[in-house]
């Protein structure tokens, strides 16, 4: 079973997961739900003194594409929540029960996660863990220190980004299914509709890759021109 304990400063995590703060650590039936997520920390939802701020706007959530959560695809969640609706002074005696539990857990924490624990539930957590220890074991990994800081020598600076390199995309009309997301994306509307298929202009095209990375039939083609 490999490691995943991390260290920052004098705080020893026993993996590198927090559940961030928001609709998941609002609450104490939700804080309790964080301690059995076997998260290693969380951040409280934050608390404040203005009332309006702790009142909910109804209804407040929106997801786009929620067929994707399913399939592993992307989603995006909205939400106008606000704060927290305890105040202060409750809050901390409602949880002060709890403080020894939870300072068990707390401290500081490599990766906070919020949106992907409202939408899947507290039970994320466990399935991640066990997803980060079959990737270690499968790379043969002993602990975190074992591949931590590794890709920072490959992260370059935006500016060192080539910006000039003319690319151009391309769909193939065998795979298209012409649902016409791509259509729909193309900030450019170097998509269009030629003898009913889907067509790009190459004049148009700005070499963006939005409409590959939509197509989920690996029908739009990239290439350098
Ligand atoms: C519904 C919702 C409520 C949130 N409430 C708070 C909050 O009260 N205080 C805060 O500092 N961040 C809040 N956040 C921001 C999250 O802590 C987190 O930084 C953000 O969601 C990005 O992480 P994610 O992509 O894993 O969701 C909230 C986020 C969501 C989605
Ligand atoms: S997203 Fe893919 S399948 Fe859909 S219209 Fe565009 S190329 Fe065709
Ligand atoms: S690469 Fe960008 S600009 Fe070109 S067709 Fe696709 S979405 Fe449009």
């Amino acid at each position: 079973m490999p490691d995943l304990k991390i260290k920052i400063k004098d705080v020893v995590l026993k993996n590198p997961l927090i559940i961030a703060s928001g609709t998941p650590t609002y609450g104490l039936s939700m804080v309790k739900k964080c301690i059995r997520s076997e998260a290693a920390a969380f951040v409280t939802k934050t608390l404040c003194y203005t009332e309006w701020l702790r009142k909910q706007p109804r209804p407040r959530w929106h997801i786009e594409h929620p067929e994707a959560i399913d399939d592993g695809g992307y989603f995006s969640l909205y939400s106008t929540e606000r704060l927290n609706p305890t105040p202060p002074e409750e809050y901390v005696k409602k949880m002060k029960g709890y403080a020894q539990e939870a300072h068990d857990l707390c401290g500081a924490t490599a990766v906070q996660t919020c949106a992907a624990v409202i939408v899947f539930g507290h039970k994320i957590i466990k399935r991640w863990l066990r997803q980060i220890s079959g990737w270690m074991e499968a790379k043969g990994y002993h602990s975190l220190a074992d591949f931590s800081g590794r890709s920072v020598s490959k992260i370059i600076a935006p500016s060192q980004i080539p910006g000039d390199v003319p690319y151009v995309s391309r769909i193939d009309p065998d795979a298209c299914q012409k649902c016409l997301r791509c259509l729909e994306a193309c900030p450019y509307e170097a998509i269009s509709v030629v003898e009913k298929k889907l067509v790009v202009d190459p004049e148009k095209c700005d070499g963006c890759r939005l409409c590959v990375a939509l197509c989920q039939q690996g029908a739009a083609e990239f290439n350098q021109k």
